[in-house]
Order: C-alpha cells, then sequence, then structure tokens
C-alpha cells in the first residue's frame, strides 16, 4: 500500500472498488458467527474474569494481524466463545432481549452506509424514516399530530432528554433567573423508578435532594394521594415542582403507574408528566394488553426502549413528546451544521447528540418485515409465560415466590421449608453467583424489602416452561449443595452487588 497521485489505496477501507474485501469480511464474519451460534448450548462459558482478563491483555495491539479473517478467529475466541447469549433460553436475567432478524439485516446497511441522522445533508431518507418512526410511535401512544420526538441511545438518554426539556419547559414559565430557581425544582417518583431519573436530575444541575420518593402501595405502584401531598409539601416549602415521572414497567416488579390517575393531577397542577416506558413500551403494540398503558397519551413526554420489549439490537430508544414545540428550547445552531435558516429537516436540532447513528433503519425493517402485531405477540408470550412461572412458583414448597407479576419479571427466592430468612438472604447471592460461574443459566438478583431475592426478566418467547422448570432445578441443586455445612462463601463476581439500581 502506498500513498500516489490517486489516492491512499487501501483495501480496508469501504468503497466501490474494494466490494471484494468487503463481501468476503462481511461473509466471514457472519460465518464464523453461525458456527458459533450452533454449537451454543449455555448463555455463558462459564469463564473466570482472571482468564478472560487474561487473554485480552495478552493481544499486542500494535502488531497487526494484517487479514480480516485472522482477526475475527481471534476475536472468536475472546469474544464469541465466551459471550453472554441472550437468544438462549435459559438467559432470563435483565432486560435484553432475542433480537430481530430482519434488524440485522438493516445493521449491515447501518454501519457501512454509516449515515448521520444529525443532519440531512448526512443522511437525506435516513432523517425521513426516523420521522416517519417517531409519528409512528407517537400514533401507537395516542399522541395527536403535533406530537414529535428523537431516537436515543436508550432509555437513560431519553429520561434525561425527558426532565431536560420538563426543566425548560418550568423555567421559561416562570420567567425567573435560572440560577435562583434551578436549587429549587423538584422531580416527583418513586423508589421503583429507574435510577437515571436522580442520574438527570444531576445532571441537569438540580439540587441533591431534588428527586422527590412518592410513596408506593403495596405493589410498588405510585401512590396518587401520596404524589399530591408530596407535590402539596413542595409548594408550602418554596420549592417548584418541575415534573413527575411514571413508570410504565418498573425494572424489578414490572409495575405500571396509574397513569391516567397520574396524568389527571399533572395536568391539573400544571406539571410536566414524563412516562418512562422503556420496559412496557412493547404493550403499545400488544393486541390483549395495550389497556395497561390507558392514559399514556396525556403525558407531555414518553420513553420508549425498542431494545427492550421490540426485540431491537442495541441501541435503539426514542423519546417521543406531545407537543412537538417543546423540542424546540434545546435547539442550538452552528453555523457549520445546522444553521437557523436552514430550509431542510436537521434532526441535531431535537438531539443531545451530533453524530447519531441511523438506529431507526432496524425498526423500520423489523416493521416492514415482520409487522407489528407479531412483536406484540411475542411481548404477549412472555408475559403470558411469567405468569405461568408465578403460578409454578407458588406451589413449589421449596420457593417462595414474591408477588404476581404485572408484565415478565418474577421475584422469587429459594427457601425450603427450615431455612430462616437471614440465611436465605445470606445465600442468595452466593447461589446467584455459582449459577453464573456455571454458566448453564443466567438469572438477575435484587433487594426488595430488605431481602434479597433472585429475579426471572422474561423476554425471550423461546423460554418455555420447562426451560424455567429447568433453571429452578439448577438453582435447587445449588442451594442444596451451598446449604451443606463447610460450604463456604467464595470470592465475589466483579462487579456483584446487591443493589437493584445497579444490576438494572
Ligand atoms: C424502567 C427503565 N427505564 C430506563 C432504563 C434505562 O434504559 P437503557 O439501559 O436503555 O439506558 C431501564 C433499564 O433497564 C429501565 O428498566
Amino acid at each position: 500500500m502506498e500513498a500516489t497521485l490517486e489516492g491512499f489505496a487501501s483495501p480496508h477501507l469501504f468503497s466501490g472498488s474494494t466490494l471484494d474485501s468487503y463481501t468476503s469480511g462481511v461473509w466471514h464474519a457472519s460465518a464464523l458467527l453461525a458456527d458459533r451460534v450452533k454449537a451454543v448450548r449455555q448463555p455463558y462459558s462459564g469463564a473466570s474474569v482472571t482468564d478472560l482478563q487474561a487473554q485480552v491483555d495478552a493481544v499486542d495491539l500494535d502488531r497487526p494481524l494484517g487479514d480480516t479473517g485472522a482477526a475475527l478467529h481471534e476475536v472468536a475466541r475472546l469474544y464469541l466463545d465466551n459471550a453472554i447469549w441472550f437468544h438462549e433460553p435459559t438467559y432470563v436475567a435483565h432486560l435484553n432481549c432475542p433480537v430481530a432478524i430482519p434488524a440485522l439485516s438493516a445493521e449491515v446497511l447501518i454501519s457501512a452506509v454509516n449515515s448521520s441522522v444529525d443532519t440531512w445533508d448526512q443522511s437525506a431518507t435516513g432523517t425521513l424514516i426516523e420521522r416517519r418512526l417517531i409519528d409512528w410511535t407517537a400514533g401507537r401512544i395516542g399522541f395527536g399530530p403535533g406530537a414529535d420526538g428523537i431516537f436515543t441511545s436508550g432509555g437513560t438518554q431519553s429520561n434525561l432528554q425527558a426532565l431536560l426539556l420538563a426543566r425548560e419547559e418550568t423555567l421559561a414559565g416562570l420567567g425567573e433567573p435560572r440560577d435562583a430557581v434551578l436549587s429549587r425544582l423538584r422531580i416527583f417518583a418513586t423508589a421503583e423508578s429507574h435510577f437515571s431519573v436522580v442520574k438527570s436530575a444531576g445532571i441537569l444541575g438540580l439540587a441533591a435532594d431534588a428527586v422527590v420518593a412518592v410513596a408506593t402501595d403495596g405493589d410498588g405502584r405510585m401512590e396518587p394521594g401520596a404524589l399530591a401531598a408530596a407535590i402539596d409539601g413542595v409548594r408550602r416549602d418554596g420549592s417548584i415542582p418541575m415534573a413527575v415521572v411514571a413508570t410504565a414497567g418498573t425494572t424489578d416488579l414490572g409495575r405500571i403507574d396509574p397513569v391516567a390517575v397520574i396524568a389527571g393531577i399533572c395536568a391539573e397542577q400544571a406539571i410536566w408528566f414524563h412516562v418512562d416506558a422503556a420496559y412496557g413500551c412493547g404493550l403499545l403494540v400488544s393486541t390483549r394488553r395495550r389497556h395497561l398503558l390507558d392514559g399514556i397519551e396525556q403525558a407531555d413526554s414518553v420513553t420508549v426502549d425498542f431494545h427492550k420489549s421490540f426485540f431491537q439490537p442495541v441501541s435503539s430508544s426514542a423519546i417521543v413528546v406531545r407537543r412537538g414545540e417543546t423540542m424546540r428550547r434545546i435547539a442550538v445552531h452552528a453555523d457549520y451544521l445546522n444553521p437557523r435558516t436552514a430550509t431542510v429537516p436537521n434532526q441535531v436540532d431535537k438531539s443531545l447528540q451530533t453524530t447519531r447513528r441511523f438506529d431507526a433503519l432496524k425498526l423500520w425493517m423489523t416493521l416492514r418485515t415482520m409487522g407489528s402485531e407479531q412483536i406484540g405477540d411475542m411481548f404477549d408470550t412472555v408475559v403470558d409465560r411469567a405468569h405461568q412461572a408465578w403460578e409454578h412458583l407458588r406451589t413449589d414448597p421449596d420457593f417462595e415466590v414474591l408477588t404476581e407479576p404485572t408484565l415478565s419479571t418474577i421475584l422469587f427466592r429459594y427457601r425450603p421449608g427450615p431455612m430462616s430468612v437471614e440465611a436465605c438472604d445470606e445465600l442468595m447471592p452466593r447461589l446467584r453467583q455459582e449459577l453464573f460461574r456455571d454458566g448453564q443459566a443466567i438469572v438477575a438478583g435484587t433487594t426488595v424489602g430488605g431481602h434479597y431475592w433472585l429475579k426471572f426478566t422474561l423476554l425471550n418467547p423461546n423460554t418455555t416452561m420447562g426451560n424455567l422448570k429447568d433453571v429452578l432445578d439448577l438453582i435447587r441443586g445449588i442451594g442444596v449443595r451451598l446449604s451443606l455445612p463447610g460450604e463456604n462463601p467464595r470470592e465475589p463476581m466483579t462487579g456483584e452487588t446487591t443493589t437493584a439500581a445497579v444490576m438494572a
């Protein structure tokens, strides 16, 4: 390879003259992936952090292999052989889904064309496709024609942007100097809401106690009476309500806050109403459970994570707002990119990001190939399965189950008759680690009411009751073994924690 007057001719740069290299590279990658996936029998190899660390560290990044095939084989050993496989039916831990194949076809196009949906002159039809999908999602929510939104990197970013809009709307309404007001702004959410709400408050420059925890009912849903009282209390203290965040699908219990009632309170009190439907958004396309989201159409903003319950590869999320004009408050114009005088649609005006992947194409391909009803049916299937699993767990004397599921999470623990609550709390995190080390199944863990629970999060419609019974048998077996006298606690997995927030 050398620089000539014609340019630097690298066979590794995608172009019309390197298509042999491109097609061979992509073919090789997909063939290798297929080869590995065919052999996968469990969600994890069980490799230890120490082993994998040594293998990754041993790679000399300054000595390239020079050949895509060789680099792929190295990556297969390092990454694919020890990946966490979300498509395996005994992966039932976090909010990760198996992915729709039409979306994977889209990924091939997205990364090679490499459009950036920040401006029209870097995306053209990409901008229009994203806008159609935002309109489609807004329609499913029940918003009118004035709605708008933008694709984001995930629920965390969508929630941040929603609260940014809420802050700007509140400040505009007050007309007082920003610095005098910021520390008095308050957000109302429950302890069950996602930790990105608290994180966002910090990023937005609000006070350390800006997020007011509203009490929940016995099932973990926001209590509307408690919300009204909390709002009154904040006003009496001279603080200013900025937003109420309801969750449609809490991370641990899958609960849906009473959205319609909360919407009424927010409308009466003129407070921005955000619904975090990162998890529950699959209900938007459900034929049997759409009613669970009734009232969502009254929200000011909604978070939807297509990469959770629409079976999309990461990243694919959006924030959708009822009144599109509220998004203009965050527009910043740069002469080189999106001047005020632009006459073409520039998505960057509405986004926290500048360069941005054309993730929308994945959802487009999925809808155009499978249709929304099939997505809704798959989500309904995992919710059905959660109910079956709950019924099963209720009758198994070796297990305790917390409550009936609303969506597709179930909190349970191995606690045969004579085991004390304290012993169970001590055993559960160890049991979960052992299960992870074994690799045949992966479950999550969390703390509720001061007690440690194991968690099934079901997002794979291929997971059968037979698979779940197998996982329960594995848990039972490990539980029996670890309960034997002399079984000492082993070193924890890296990152192991009992806080719900970190495991989410
Ligand atoms: C209710 C809820 N909101 C937001 C998020 C954050 O989404 P993401 O991981 O896509 O940033 C999660 C993640 O689990 C969630 O459960």
